[in-house]
């Protein structure tokens, strides 16, 4: 190497110690125009706005700033590591509001629930969810959309999932339940099988949600039909399983070659599953797809794009929903209590239907709306498991609020974090021993359902926020959380279901998960279930 490279690498280097180093409360320039992390993609998209738009001064009244000791890097290895350890940590030196350095880009981190309202009711023309769904689109699935607009797919989007739609999404998810959930058991013959807690609350929500929502085989509905829609879908589940655990490394840019390839391999798989060609014969299809289809032929979509948009889709609309259904399953086979008053919540819901289980068609919303001790249960477990990062792209400099008076400015081309998970999620001010499961955390004495949580003496608002909140709170809740309710039913009426081993401990969380909605088991649990004899 020559002396002049050498000289020229030093300098270049110098030159990013010192950029990193200036962003101080005093200090002027900022590193904003410098690439970020791949590491941290997945977290702090590039600014739709190219990052020009920014400040150089350090300002008054921003929020303590900490750059870490690693130049540009500031704490993304800490962060990509353990985001929930590394944040707690940050919280206990800086308070609940703070600025990290990570990456090459700036990340205020606000961790006062009283405050997230301020956050979530903003504008888009001053904190915008959306740079986070086009990076997703872009650097995960390979999506890129001519003319798109977020807020129009939102408005054509919103009614299929609500009123009348959700209602025949929930009517659907319950006939695909059961054609995949008992038509796969009747079919692997009578007796106790053997599985993963994961495996089978994943596949066959995901199996069930694909046939709800892309359509099934063209009818009628016959048993040949029924078989194809299992096979079919189990071949979706596997395809996109392949995928899902790759995500984590896929969005962090961490893949090795081999990972490379398997993934270029199971996206054109998928493309092809999900090619608009092979869905347009299929019967039953929802409203959802539908509206999604004409949506993007109206933007001009390539029929392969269009394949590709609607993997993205599928991830989106099923990714969370069988993980949530694994850690509630989970958490009533470790705590026999809480299982009993579920089942004896069950029991008169089935004396008061006319008809016997087996040949219930759909369960009706005002049943499915009839189940506090469920819903809590529900809600416990979403308070433990669901870790979403709610971020948003600071659109303009601006002043944030805070419920107790203080103020904050925020410069435009930063990132914010909202992590409800650790606050108000598993705050010991919240929630009496946090870490633990409590079935009941969610119901007032008299059985209905608890609302009111405080801090520091005040009432919350947000007081658990697996679906997000404000604007872009999750459209898909309603369907979600029937067809997980739908699945615990069926679950715990048709068949046995017991842990291989009773004193099995929880799995620890994959760590490499946090942000992206419902944390995994680092390993499956074993399981054992046959139909009700
Ligand atoms: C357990 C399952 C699910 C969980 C935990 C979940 C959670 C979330 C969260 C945290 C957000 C982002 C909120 C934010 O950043 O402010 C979100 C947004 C969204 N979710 Fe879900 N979700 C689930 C299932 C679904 C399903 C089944 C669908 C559709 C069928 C869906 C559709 C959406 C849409 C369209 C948005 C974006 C809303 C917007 O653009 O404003 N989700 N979800």
């Amino acid at each position: 190497m020559s002396w002049a490279v050498v000289f020229g690498l030093l300098a270049a280097l110098l030159l990013l110690l010192l950029l990193t180093r200036r962003r101080t409360r005093e200090a002027f320039l900022s590193t904003e125009n410098l690439t970020p992390c791949p590491t941290l993609f997945i977290l702090f998209p590039a600014s739709p706005n190219g990052d020009k738009c920014c400040g150089f001064c350090r300002r008054p009244g921003e929020p303590p700033l900490d750059l870490g000791s690693i130049p540009w890097l500031g704490y993304a290895l800490e962060f990509g590591k353990d985001a929930a350890s590394f944040l707690t940590r940050m919280k206990e030196k800086h308070g609940d509001i703070f600025t990290v350095l990570v990456g090459g880009r700036y990340v205020t981190v606000l961790l006062d629930p009283h405050s997230y309202d301020m956050v979530v009711w903003e504008p888009r023309t001053r904190l915008d969810f959306h740079a986070y769904a086009v990076f997703l689109m872009e650097r995960i699935f390979d999506v890129q959309l001519p003319h798109y607009s977020p807020s129009d797919e939102k408005s054509k989007m919103k009614p299929t999932l609500l009123h009348k739609e959700l209602q025949a999404l929930t009517e659907a998810m319950y006939t695909n339940l059961h054609t995949v959930l008992l038509g796969d058991t009747t079919e692997a013959g009578s007796g106790w099988h053997e599985m993963g807690l994961l495996e089978f609350s994943y596949s066959f929500l995901l199996r069930a949600g694909y046939l709800t929502l892309y359509g099934v085989e063209a009818p009628p509905h016959t048993q040949e039909s029924q078989a194809q829609d299992r096979s079919h879908s189990a071949d979706i589940f596997h395809t996109f399983r392949q995928l899902d655990l790759l995500l984590p490394k896929l969005a962090r840019g961490s893949l090795s070659v081999g990972d490379k390839d398997q993934v270029c391999r199971v996206k054109g798989r998928l493309w092809k599953l999900l090619s608009p060609a092979r869905l347009a014969t299929r019967a039953h299809r929802s409203k959802w797809l539908e509206s999604y289809l004409l949506h993007l032929e109206e933007m001009g979509v390539s029929e392969e794009m269009q394949a590709r948009a609607l993997v993205l889709q599928l991830w989106a609309t099923q990714g969370n929903v069988g993980p949530a259904a694994f850690w509630l399953l989970l958490f009533l086979l470790k705590n026999p209590e809480a299982l009993a008053a579920v089942r004896g919540e069950l029991e008169p819901i089935l004396l008061r239907v006319e008809q016997p289980i087996s040949q219930m068609t759909t369960l009706p919303q005002k049943v499915l709306d009839s189940m506090p001790v469920l819903d809590s249960v529900l809600s416990e477990s979403l308070r433990l498991t669901a870790a979403p990062f709610i971020t948003r792209e600071v659109v303009v400099d601006l002043a944030l609020p805070m419920a107790d008076g203080r103020e904050f400015t925020l410069r435009c081309g930063d990132r914010l974090l909202l992590f409800p998970f650790l606050s108000p999620q598993k705050d010991p001010e919240i929630y009496t021993d946090p870490e633990v499961f409590k079935y009941n955390r969610f119901l007032n004495p008299d059985g209905s359902e608890k609302k009111d949580f405080y801090k520091d003496g005040k009432r919350l608002k947000n007081y658990s926020m697996p679906w997000g909140a404000g604007h872009n709170q999750c459209l898909g809740r309603g369907y979600a959380i029937s067809s997980i309710k739908q699945f615990v039913f069926l679950v715990l009426t048709r068949f046995d279901l017991e842990l291989i081993s009773p004193d099995v401990e929880m799995p620890e969380f994959d760590l490499s998960r946090y942000g992206f909605g419902l944390m995994q088991p680092e390993h499956d649990v074993p399981v054992r279930y046959r139909i009700r004899p």
